[in-house]
């Protein structure tokens, strides 16, 4: 299983506060038999540089990958793109995709898309040497109206679930419906620390385990590796 959007890395955001944090939550990950965690810190076009953040991130890495046991999964590099009006002309946008693949998780505004976002969103997924990754769809949900759902899908463009919408009755049952129409392809904790927004990849295992049963849940999780590795470059 994949975690596909976390904020692990040491003091780089406001997800984990020290290694020790970031230790635990890899730790908690691994008893919740994920195998590969992405990293994926917040980057926000308006507070620095693409390449700021690149070293910030990276350092947290080194320090994360010393301290982390031999047995903790699999962690590769990312980062959660803030969309803003203009993205599509930020040279380094590249080298923001999750460490070599062409995906790149791209975090949208809570409003109503318009026509010129939209439009740009399209153009990015259309560059061929992007694969867009819409972070945690659930919350977007009131904003995708008429037809802009299938105008992303047609170009491509992926879409990351939080776990907690597996979590509850009713909202379960929207995900599980969001991911048999192929609207969720990936699923995150986006945990930020222990407590409160803690690694819960366990709440959306068990409830896909119970609501698809187990081969068609781990079908599922199949089909996201798959478009993990076919997205490596
Ligand atoms: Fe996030």
């Amino acid at each position: 299983m994949i975690d596909f959007h976390t904020h692990i890395l040491p003091a780089v955001d406001d997800g984990s506060r020290s290694i020790d944090e970031s230790l635990l939550m890899l730790r908690a990950l691994s008893e919740q038999n994920t195998k590969k965690v992405i990293l994926t810190p917040h980057f926000y076009a308006d507070n620095e540089s693409v390449d700021s953040f690149l070293n910030r991130r990276n350092e947290a890495y080194e320090l994360l990958k010393a301290k982390a046991p031999s047995d903790s999964p699999n962690t590769v590099l990312g980062a959660e793109v803030r969309y803003y009006a203009g993205i599509g002309h930020l040279q380094e946008l590249k080298k923001l995709r999750i460490d070599g693949t062409k995906l790149l998780l791209l975090e949208m505004p809570f409003s109503h898309w318009t026509e010129h976002s939209l439009s740009e969103v399209l153009d990015i997924a259309g560059r061929g040497n992007i694969t867009l990754v819409l972070a945690h769809i659930e919350r977007y949900l009131p904003f995708i109206t008429g037809n802009i759902f299938q105008r992303l899908a047609e170009s491509g463009v992926l879409f990351q679930a939080n776990a907690s919408f597996f979590d509850g009755f009713f909202k379960s049952a929207k995900a599980i419906k969001m991911l048999k129409e192929n609207r969720i392809h990936f699923i995150g904790s986006d945990c930020h620390n222990t407590s409160e927004r803690r690694p819960n990849m366990t709440t959306a295992f068990q409830t896909l385990n119970r609501r698809l049963g187990e081969y068609a849940a781990k079908k599922f999780f199949d089909y996201g590796n798959q478009l993990f590795l076919q997205n490596q470059i």
